[in-house]
Parts: C-alpha cells; structure tokens; sequence
C-alpha cells in the first residue's frame, strides 16, 4: 500500500507537533542545568528529580544558589514558597546581581515576621554601588501557603517587578536625569539568610531558633535571560530577538497599570521616595 501524499502531509504535521510539545517539556529546567548552589551545601535539599530545591536556615548557616550565566537583559522568574510559622528575622531572596565592574543589584527580600504578622516584601535598586531604594509591600495572599511567581523584567528601557503577573515597582531607564541605571551583566541569585539585626521591627523581632529550621522552597529553573560575558553585555541581548527587548516590554499596558495603581494604594507599607526624613531632597528618579 503506498502512502497518499496527503498521509504524509498529517504525519509530518504530528510529529512537529510532536517535535514542539517535547521541546517544551525540554524548557522544564533542572536545576543543574541553569544555577549552581554557592554556599551552605548541607543546607540545600533536591526534591522531584531536581524540579525543586529547599533551603533550610538553622543557627548554623543558611543556603544560596545562584545561575551559571551572567544575564544581560531577560524576564527572570522563580517560583517560592516562604518559611511558614514564626519566621521573623528570616530573609529569603531572590536578586539579581553584579560587581564585576560595579555593584548593581535588584532585590526581592521577603521579610519573615511572627505567627499571624504579615511578611513584607521589600525591594531595593542599586546602580553603580548606590541603593537606598526601599519600597516595602504586604502581600494580598499568603506566600507561605503556595508558590507563587516573582519575576523581573530587564530591558534598556525599564525594569518592573512582578508578582504573579502584577506589577509591583517600575524602575525606568532614566540616565539622561543623571540616575544610575544596570547597563552591565548580572546573574541570578537565591539566599536564605539570618536579617535578625534588621529585617523585622527594624531589628527588634529576631530570629527563634527554637523554630528552625526555617525552609524555604524554590521551583522553575529555567532562565528567560540573554546570556553575556560577565565583563562587558553581549550587544544582541538588547536586541528584539528576545521578546522582552520589544516595545510592548517598553512600558506598562493600561492593564498593567491599572493592577500597579491600586496594588500601590492597597498594600505598599513604605516607599523612599515619600520619606522626607530620610531624603529631604526627594532623589531624581522619584519626581516626574
Ligand atoms: C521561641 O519559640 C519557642 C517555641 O515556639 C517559644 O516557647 C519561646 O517563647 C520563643 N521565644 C521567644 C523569645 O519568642
């Protein structure tokens, strides 16, 4: 029996078919495949075939991991689930980071707090080794319940922080006011660590260690990113082959800001830009 032409047709449509569905279950990372862990070893627990991995802080250390690559540009993302229980003084995080030739870092630092307290997720901006960017956020679920998405957007234009998809803090591009902005390569980081001296009360609620140890737990590895030289960004990673260069990403959508207006007016505890005590002077990428 020959084949019709028209069989052959299907077939060949099957198997790309085929073809694309299995090279999406290739994007479902491994751990290894994308980040390294580069401290605490003995805190760092694989679970699910290295689909997820646990942190655990007890009074001896805590754990971090952190990508391979260095990034350029990208829409980076991780799913966390926080300590639950009484987890105040824990800091988990999830940044990106550089100081190869100058320290800029995005922070997402969630701060533990006691039983029925709220965590606050506080983010930060450093450029060229200059931070004091607070801005702090309650959560309208609770984090330690599920995992949800955290994710950074990178581009020349602007970075926005996103939890789940809603946007949370824009930091634009704005280095024609004289403000700082990541034109270098950074790489991913994870940590869970002991902020006693600071993060919750300001320092005043510290971490019990009769509750530890405190566990953290991560999913996702796969890495929207454009992978550069560390020492100078690779020029392709600004361009719209990658999709969070275009200029859709240049900028929120009325959607999007309509989601960032009311997240701001419900649950934002704190933003520098408002806090005269400490800047009398608000900075330049605060006014306009
Ligand atoms: C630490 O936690 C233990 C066990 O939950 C509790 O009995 C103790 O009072 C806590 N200590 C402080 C200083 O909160």
């Amino acid at each position: 029996m020959a084949f019709h032409p028209w069989l052959i047709v299907i077939i060949t449509l099957v198997s790309f078919k085929t073809f694309f569905l299995f090279n999406n279950a290739l994007r479902n990372a491994g751990f290894d495949e994308n980040y390294a862990v580069n401290w605490g070893n003995q805190h760092v627990l694989f679970l699910n075939q290295g689909r997820e991995v646990q942190l655990s802080l007890d009074s001896s250390s805590g754990a971090g991991f952190q990508s391979k690559e260095y990034f350029a540009s990208g829409y980076f993302q991780m799913r966390i689930k926080l300590p639950d229980k009484d987890s105040a003084g824990v800091v988990t995080a999830f940044y990106l980071y550089t100081d190869v030739n100058t320290h800029d870092e995005l922070d997402f630092e969630f701060l533990g707090n006691r039983p029925g307290k709220p965590i606050a997720l506080q983010t930060n901006v450093f450029t060229n080794g200059v931070g004091g960017r607070e801005q702090k956020t309650n959560l309208w679920f609770d984090p330690t319940a599920d995992f949800h998405y955290y994710k950074l957007l990178w581009n020349q234009q602007q970075i926005v922080f996103f939890v789940d998809d809603i946007p949370i803090r824009v930091f634009k591009n704005n280095i024609n006011k004289g403000v700082g902005y990541p034109t270098g390569t950074m790489r991913v980081m994870v940590s869970l660590w002991d902020g006693s001296n600071w993060a919750t009360d300001g320092g005043r609620s510290k971490a019990n260690y009769s509750n530890a140890p405190f566990q953290a737990h991560f999913q996702d590895f796969n890495i929207d990113g454009c992978p550069s030289t560390p020492t100078s960004p690779n020029k392709e990673c600004y361009s719209t082959k990658y999709s969070w260069n275009e200029k859709e990403y240049w900028q929120l959508n009325s959607n999007q800001l309509k989601a960032y207006e009311n997240v701001r007016k419900k649950y934002m505890t704190y933003d520098y830009c408002a806090d005269r005590k400490r800047y009398p002077t608000p900075p330049p990428e605060c006014i306009g």
